[in-house]
């Protein structure tokens, strides 16, 4: 990806994560993701006082892109205060929507790590095994 096209995806995942409703836990996260049409979609983390309601903010960034009809994802950005990688329920999605992807880890003071899907989900479960059933 070129250089400014990730900075554009940086600024995103910041600027949404000034967004998010966080009440409880005071930790806002962005999260910015390409898709192959070029469009940027984003996504910040919305809290509930039923805290297992609460959704990250990539998999609303997933949706966003989902329900505008985006099919090709390319690239995602996670930004927090102090580089948060996505939680286990984010990285099945990012895999089930996304698949292989450019994953950067975007912090507040400037660092970016970039890594892979498979990186952080490694042996994932799919729907492909879901197509394989055999009687017990
Ligand atoms: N959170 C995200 O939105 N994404 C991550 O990558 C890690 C965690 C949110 C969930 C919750 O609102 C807060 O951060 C603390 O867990």
């Amino acid at each position: 990806m070129e250089e400014s096209q990730l900075e554009k995806l940086k600024e995103s995942a910041r600027q949404v994560a000034a967004r998010a409703h966080t009440p409880h836990s005071h930790y806002p996260v962005g999260a910015a993701l390409l898709t192959s049409g070029g469009q940027i979609y984003t996504g910040c983390n919305v809290e509930s006082s039923s805290f297992g309601l609460t959704v990250c903010a990539e998999r609303n960034a997933i949706s966003a892109a989902v329900a505008a009809g985006a099919t090709v994802c390319v690239a995602l950005v996670v930004f927090s205060t102090n580089g948060a990688t996505p939680c286990g329920a984010c990285r099945q999605v990012i895999w089930d929507i996304c698949g292989e992807i450019e994953i950067y880890i975007c912090d507040a003071q400037g660092g970016t790590t970039r890594m892979r899907t498979s990186d952080l989900l490694p042996h994932p479960f799919d729907g492909k095994k879901l197509k394989d059933i055999q009687s017990v």
